[in-house]
């Protein structure tokens, strides 16, 4: 898939083209976000040749689809505690129990940073995308003083910031599923958004391999129900209905 969300993109042919909105009274916060993300500036109709706009709007910033108008604008909100999330769950047990700080090296759209920070963890979320991690952003700053306050994002590639990063207790990862031709029940409205900016995530099986050098007690691995282990022998393996949490040990374990 030839998608690109980062600097550029806009002149780059056969990628998806995201444009900053000037519309909304917000002129010099989006001049500034658009030089930041190396995005054009659209001016009104201008936006209506590009196949995403960020806006600023009173809920948030907004990644809306120029091409669908039913599709609502993605916006990021962090400042909800996910209902009845306990270490007793799926993710959070996974994860396990002496584990203070997590790094979610595959943010996205910072819903799994959330249950994790809920769950009561102290979490790191990494995300490369410019452009969601500057929705993720944000949502964080929206959310100064809810259970968001345990998160921080760091915009980057997680390969990078794992290679320089003091050891952590535990890493996740939830790279992008590769496309099904029978979309799942989870590839909802907002997922499919972020692969069709993102696109996939071929290099998973590396980042495997940096999050278990910098993992003192585990990485965890979310997974579609069915799909083969990102890599062999994993230590355990906690399945839900959708999707499953493989478990890995630090890399001399
Ligand atoms: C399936 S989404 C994660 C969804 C997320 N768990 C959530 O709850 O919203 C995968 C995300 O990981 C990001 N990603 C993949 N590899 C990465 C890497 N090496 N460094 C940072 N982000 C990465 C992608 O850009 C994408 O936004």
């Amino acid at each position: 898939m030839a998608t690109s969300c980062g600097a550029g993109s806009a002149s780059v042919p056969g990628r998806r083209s995201i444009a900053v909105s000037a519309h909304g009274g917000c002129d010099a916060q989006a001049r500034a976000l658009a030089a930041r993300l190396g995005l054009p500036l659209a001016q009104g109709a201008d936006a209506s040749s590009c196949d995403y706009v960020i806006e600023f709007t009173p809920r948030g910033l907004a990644l809306r689809d120029v091409r669908d108008v039913r599709l609502k604008p993605l916006v990021v909100d962090l400042s909800v505690k996910p209902r009845r999330v306990s270490r007793r769950d799926l993710l959070p047990r996974a994860i396990g129990r002496k584990v203070l700080t997590v790094v979610d090296a595959t943010a996205g759209l910072g819903r799994d940073a959330l249950l994790l920070a809920g769950a009561g963890f102290r979490v790191t979320a990494i995300e490369r995308c410019p452009v969601i991690s500057a929705l993720l952003a944000d949502a964080l700053r929206r959310a100064e003083g809810t259970w968001a306050d345990a998160i921080t994002v760091v915009e980057g590639d997680a390969l990078e910031v794992l290679r320089v990063m003091d050891p952590v207790d535990a890493v996740y990862l939830d790279p992008m599923y590769p496309p099904s031709p029978k979309p799942s029940a989870l590839a909802g409205k907002e997922l499919r958004m972020l692969r069709d900016i993102v696109g996939t995530d071929a290099d998973a099986s590396e980042l495997l391999s940096a999050a278990r050098r910098c993992a003192r007690r585990r990485v965890v691995v979310k997974r579609p129900l069915r799909a083969p282990p990102l890599a062999a022998n994993p230590l355990g393996c906690h399945r839900g209905k959708l999707v499953r949490y493989d478990v890995y040990g630090p890399e001399s374990s």
